[in-house]
């Protein structure tokens, strides 16, 4: 029977030459499948006499497990390859260099905010914080600003409601200091002095190179029965002396108004030839004490608010205080 040796050897040939697991599922039809050309012959052994019927089955049974057993390995060895070209994909190297870690730094805001808070603490004064979002009545009514003042324009203020705002300064933290610093020694006949800086972000209608939307200020509070304007100016040149580790600083007072000091000046740092304004303060308004319950007869004292960025531009020498919030890792990866 040559023609049997002809289908095994085809059969063969053509396994060897599949490379993909299905197609060698359809070569298979060929020879073995309802159609094949071994099922035919198969079939075909009916017409053959009792004789030859026998031996001609055992021959073709013969050259069908060949082929079965081509086929087999082939899978085989089709499926041995996928794995291993699969392994070879995902394979890891573990012999390469690590990528090596991103270490984090702090933002200069914040290094500027601890510096300070640092500073502060050590000459006695507590932290005090306050909600960013403020009643109408803190922000402005306690701090004796007329309804009419024009810091309350909706073109100067982010209004939430028609009584909430974004703070617009961290000034509104210093009623609420007092307030519970008053209940809180109200058994005393002399209430002890309140000694705060109170740090925070806070938020106006403002941007250009010095002004920022989100900005943040610290404000410094000291109440007692004998705190002068002498004591301001020596608090707060001693703060800019060491903050900026220099005897040589130019600061000036240039005299201002706010409606919860009086008198109130503005405080000014040389940048360049020109003169920039880090902060406000002045002695607490008598109306101010009043609006709280603090007796304005027994009690004086001072309070100032300093841009904390206008102190980081200075330091780390920024010409654009916008740089700080655009978070580009080339600008802040100077600073860590
Ligand atoms: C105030 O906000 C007063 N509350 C300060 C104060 C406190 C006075 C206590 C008296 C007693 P002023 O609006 O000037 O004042 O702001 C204070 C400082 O915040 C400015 O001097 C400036 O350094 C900074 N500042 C103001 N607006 C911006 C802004 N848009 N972006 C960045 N910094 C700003
Ligand atoms: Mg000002």
């Amino acid at each position: 029977m040559q023609e049997l040796e002809q289908i095994l050897n085809q059969a063969e040939q053509q396994f060897a030459a599949v490379e993909q697991a299905a197609e060698l599922e359809q070569i298979k039809a060929r020879y073995l499948g309802k159609e094949g050309s071994l099922t035919a012959l198969l079939k075909g052994l009916g017409k053959l006499s009792a004789e030859e019927r026998p031996a001609a089955g055992a021959r073709i049974n013969e050259v069908k497990q060949k082929i079965e057993a081509a086929l087999n390995a082939r899978r085989e060895a089709l499926q041995q390859k996928a794995l291993q070209s699969k392994l070879a994909a995902e394979a890891l190297d573990v012999t390469l260099p690590g990528r090596g870690l991103n270490v984090g730094g702090l933002h200069p805001v914040t290094r500027t905010l601890e510096r300070i808070e640092s500073l502060f603490h050590s000459i006695g004064y507590a932290v005090a914080e306050g909600p960013e979002i403020e009643s109408d009545f803190y922000n402005f009514t306690a701090l004796n600003i007329p309804e009419d003042h024009p810091a309350r324009a909706m073109h100067d203020t982010f209004y939430i409601d028609e009584k909430h705002v974004l703070r617009t300064h961290t000034s509104p933290i210093q009623i609420r200091y007092m307030q519970a610093h008053l209940d809180k020694y109200k058994h005393l006949d002399t209430m002890p002095d309140i000694r705060i800086i109170a740090p925070g972000r806070v938020y106006r209608v403002d941007s250009d190179a010095t002004h920022s939307p989100m900005f943040h200020q610290v404000e410094g509070l000291w109440i007692g029965e004998r705190v002068s304007f002498a004591d301001l100016k020596g608090v707060i040149a001693d703060f800019l002396q060491c903050y900026f580790e220099s005897d040589e600083l130019k600061v000036r007072f240039r005299p201002s108004f706010f409606p919860f000091t009086e008198p109130s000046a503005e405080m000014d740092m040389s940048w360049g030839d020109r003169w920039l304004e880090i902060g406000g303060c002045g002695m607490v308004h008598p109306n101010v004490l009043k609006h709280v319950g603090i007796d304005s007869e027994k009690y004086i004292g001072f309070a100032f608010g300093v841009g904390v960025e206008r102190l980081a531009m200075l330091r780390y020498g920024v010409n654009d205080l916008r740089l700080f919030f655009e978070s580009d890792m080339q600008f802040l990866k100077q600073f860590s």
